[in-house]
């Protein structure tokens, strides 16, 4: 059964390619390879003994999706990761987001609907809920107004799946809401490849401790939080890569109750930044020099997730720790520094 993965190359689309692989899929990866590289085939083929098949193409370009479909009428599911999700670049560069996150997926939805199978994963966030009112976070939680216009996208591509699923009952998609991914696949063949300076905690705790980085800046320690820091669930990837092929097999077996539900996936156990750099010191010995500095615009102080609608509906909870992570990121980012 073959499964389409946008956006496969990249750092959950990836990981994703191998557990479905694992689970006997046969995956095509389209990539624009915007933000990803080519040789992450070759990790993936390392880890599973078969390499995906590969298509580079830009999702902007409606006649070229139009064409990949007609060459892969086969494609029995998709999984779409492809999208840009830098909070503070899509501060700087609104239309480049709104863009590159809103066209594709309409494209991309306009030609499920001409697929015999039409079963749709949309790759979403908790950035969605903003700061929450109540913790842990279920589904139901409001959806606050976007602070960014990455956070939007995501809202708007809920609204336009939701939207179209109401007139089209073939449809059957669900929307998974991310947490914070970290970590690597254990054999580091994969993992995450930020380009330029990480705005995410754990690549930059990583490349700090390898000497890539001076130090490593706390954004703020005076959150109303127990140690000052702020809260969030750090959920391992290959974690969240399983959920994905637990949600599509639901959708292929027509276990949905409804043809758009929307999932959280997080651990239900929030860490804060001073914890999370505890577990990194702890399982890798390193010492890391940090520093707490001033908070960062637009974050907010706590997020972790109510974790019972997935593990009742979909049967899925996670398995890794944070410490696992830890230790998995720090095992990739030596790999891809050639020291070990
Ligand atoms: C985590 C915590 C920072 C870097 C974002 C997106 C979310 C998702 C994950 C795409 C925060 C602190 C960070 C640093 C720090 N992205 N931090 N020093 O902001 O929770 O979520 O990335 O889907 O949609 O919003 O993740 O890793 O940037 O920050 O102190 O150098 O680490 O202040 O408290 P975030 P993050």
């Amino acid at each position: 059964m073959k499964i389409l993965v946008t956006g496969g190359l990249g750092y959950i689309g990836s990981h994703t390619a191998v557990e479905l692989q694992n689970e006997g899929y046969d995956v095509l990866i389209i990539d624009n390879l915007s933000n990803s590289s080519i040789e992450v085939l070759d990790g993936i083929q390392a880890i599973t003994g078969k390499r995906p098949h590969f298509e580079k193409l830009d999702l902007k370009h409606k006649q070229d999706v139009r064409g990949v479909f007609k060459k892969h009428p086969d494609i029995a599911g998709i999984i779409h990761f492809a999208a840009s999700k830098a909070v503070g670049e899509s501060v700087q560069n609104p239309l480049m987001y709104y863009e590159n996150n809103i066209n594709t997926l309409v494209y991309i939805l306009q030609e499920l609907e001409g697929l015999n199978q039409k079963n749709f994963i949309f790759s979403s966030s908790c950035t969605v809920y903003g700061q929450a009112d109540k913790l842990p976070i279920t589904e139901d939680a409001p959806v606050k107004p976007a602070e960014s216009p990455y956070g939007n996208t995501k809202q708007i591509g809920e609204e336009i799946i939701g939207d179209t699923c109401k007139v089209n009952s073939n449809l059957k998609c669900v929307a998974l809401r991310y947490f914070n991914p970290i970590g690597a696949h254990h054999s580091a063949r994969i993992g995450e490849l930020p380009i330029g300076i990480p705005q995410n905690l754990v690549p930059y705790i990583t490349q700090t401790a390898i000497g890539l980085r001076e130090q490593l800046s706390v954004f703020g320690g005076d959150y109303p939080t127990p140690d000052g820091t702020c809260i969030r669930d750090y959920i391992h990837v290959v974690d969240l890569a399983k959920a994905h092929v637990v949600a599509l097999q639901r959708l292929i077996e027509n276990k949905n109750q409804s043809n758009f539900e929307i999932f959280n996936l997080g651990t239900g156990k929030g860490s804060s930044v001073l914890e999370a750099i505890q577990s990194f010191e702890k399982v890798t010995g390193e010492k890391l020099n940090y520093k707490i500095v001033e908070r960062r615009e637009g974050d907010i102080t706590a997020a972790y997730a109510e974790t019972s609608k997935a593990e009742k509906i979909l049967g899925w909870k996670t398995e890794l720790s944070l410490d696992d992570a830890m230790s998995s990121a720090w095992k990739w980012e030596q790999r891809i520094r050639n020291k070990i």
